[in-house]
């Protein structure tokens, strides 16, 4: 295999954090050796978390919008129905083109690629298993550690990924499920939920905290949630899984109170287990090295990615900050920046955060819970999409943007907003809070009409003042 000679950058790991790192060192000049164990690049989030799950939210609205909301809008069709196999096919063709598209990129970038698992021998070399059984050595003088997260376990519900699985077998199931319970309210959960639920499951989701979504605004969370539950998905929170009996046909889960107290059973065809992802470092032998570690496993690293071994890095889910592929990619490129003696920067306060629902959730800055436990005085403006011309014109108009301004200079805190799209709208406030704007500067920008984006202009003019349709 390539890269035994000295490279300048040695990247361990593929993902969005590794594989930007190693495109973005080797536009910089710098000689480039990237490491994957896959066989395949994109990490994760390309392989069995963002781009899977995204093609199945698609095709399973598009479903759910032919079966139930089509003929509102005059278009009819004697039935509709599921093509399970040609839904997962579509995923699966979306997943290897980019796979692909990611090595053409390696290639065009001269970034040399070896397939295989890496090991520290030292802070300058990598031993790889490479996957054709082979071994070799890649030095470097700095080497990256972006090797992400896997999923957590849940004592006492094991994954088989087949009847209970993670998010990587809820991407591939051969069945549409007659009952699904997922364990944890976060992002995979909902997500993964949404795609069965509208494909015909019956989905129940359990979650241990009081909350769905913990880190979300409240009130956002609270209309975010009655919305899941008109789609028919149903919620027991305050409430933990502390076994499952998996010897008959029907998986049963036993269920109690957060607090204690009676337990109960509920069955399930199939188990979805998203209650976190953990950092990912085994077989490194960081320990042998002695990068410096948190409690929770992740690797810690200073302002220039930097761990306490001089010439090791970490980036990405492998680091402190959101499991977020975006995120990843900007550790990469400043990670890399500072090797090549430039600056880099990420402000983890304005990376925003999508929930690929129908409506979407999406939100940058401080929820108002944060902002009153800062003691800020704030004023908050509101607009609902019941209130927007575009979301009534093609009817779907559930949702609302919220905006938090500190209320003696008008700088926006944080936007939230639960809508079709949301992720798309969402980054005309990150930009709006990376530049410091008050939420005047947002009003006072001409937005198109009709359009979605005028209910983060008539919010942002409810902060400071009035909106004007409402
Ligand atoms: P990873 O993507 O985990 O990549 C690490 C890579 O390193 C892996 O390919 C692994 O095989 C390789 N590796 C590990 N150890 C070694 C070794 N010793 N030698 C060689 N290679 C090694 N984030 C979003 O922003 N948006 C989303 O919509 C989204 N959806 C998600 C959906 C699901 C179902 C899941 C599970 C996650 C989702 N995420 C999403 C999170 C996102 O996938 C991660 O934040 C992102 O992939 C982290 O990137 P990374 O490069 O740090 O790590
Ligand atoms: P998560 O941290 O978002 O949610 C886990 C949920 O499980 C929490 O609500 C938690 O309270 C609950 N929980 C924990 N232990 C439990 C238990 N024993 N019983 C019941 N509930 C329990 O984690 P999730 O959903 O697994 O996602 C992992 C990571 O992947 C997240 O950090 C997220 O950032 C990332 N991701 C991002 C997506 C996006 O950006 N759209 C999509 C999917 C994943």
């Amino acid at each position: 295999a390539g890269g035994s000679d000295d490279n300048d950058v040695v990247v361990i790991g593929g993902g969005p954090g590794g594989y930007v790192a190693a495109i973005k060192a080797a536009q910089l000049g710098l000689k480039t050796t990237c490491i994957e164990k896959r066989g395949a690049l994109g990490g994760t989030c390309l392989n069995v978390g963002c781009i899977p799950s995204k093609a199945l939210l698609h095709s399973s609205h598009m479903y759910h919008e032919a079966k139930h909301s089509f003929a509102s809008h005059g278009v009819k069709f004697p039935s509709v129905e599921i093509d399970l196999p040609a839904m997962m096919a579509q995923k699966d063709k979306a997943v290897s083109g980019l796979t692909k598209g990611i090595e053409g990129l390696f290639k065009k970038n001269k970034v040399t690629y070896v397939k295989g698992y890496g090991k520290f021998l030292s802070p300058s070399e990598v031993s790889v298993d490479t996957i054709d059984g082979g071994n070799t050595v890649v030095k470097g003088k700095n080497i990256i550690i972006a090797t992400g997260s896997d999923v957590k376990s849940l004592p006492g519900v094991t994954i088989d990924e087949k009847r209970i699985v993670s998010s990587t077998g809820a991407l591939a199931l051969s069945e549409i499920p007659k009952k699904l319970v997922v364990i944890g309210a976060g992002v995979i959960g909902l997500e993964m939920g949404s795609v069965w639920g509208r494909l015909g499951s019956e989905v129940t989701v359990v979650e241990f905290a009081p909350d769905i979504v913990p880190s979300m605004d409240a009130e956002v969370r609270k209309q975010f949630q009655r919305a899941l539950e008109k789609q028919k998905m149903k919620f027991m929170l305050k409430t933990k899984v502390v076994g499952c009996d998996t010897s008959g046909d029907v998986l049963k889960l036993t269920l109690e109170p957060a607090a204690g107290g009676n337990q109960t059973i509920l069955e399930a065809d199939v188990v979805l287990v998203s209650v976190g992802r953990v950092p990912f470092t085994a077989g490194l032998e960081l320990d042998k090295l002695g990068v410096e570690m948190d409690k929770a496993g992740r690797i810690l690293v200073n302002e220039r990615f930097a761990t306490n071994v001089p010439g090791v890095y970490a980036i990405g889910d492998v680091i402190p900050g959101p499991m977020l592929a975006h995120k990843a990619e900007e550790d990469g490129v400043a990670c890399v920046e500072f090797i090549a003696g430039k600056v880099g920067h990420v402000d983890y306060d304005k990376v925003p955060g999508v929930i690929y629902t129908h409506p979407e959730v999406a939100s940058v800055g401080k929820t108002e819970e944060e902002v009153k436990a800062l003691g800020v005085t704030y004023r908050v403006g509101k607009f609902p999409f019941l209130a927007n011309s575009r979301a009534k014109a093609i009817d779907d108009a559930e949702g609302i943007v919220k905006i938090l301004a500190e209320k003696e200079t008008d700088k926006i805190l944080g936007v939230h907003i639960m809508s079709p799209n949301a992720g798309e709208l969402i980054h005309e406030a990150v930009i709006a809070l990376s530049y410091d704007a008050a939420s005047e500067d947002i009003a006072r920008v001409c937005h198109a009409h009709p359009t979605m984006s005028e209910a983060l202009k008539e919010a942002a003019m409810a902060t400071y003042d009035k909106p004007i349709h409402i």
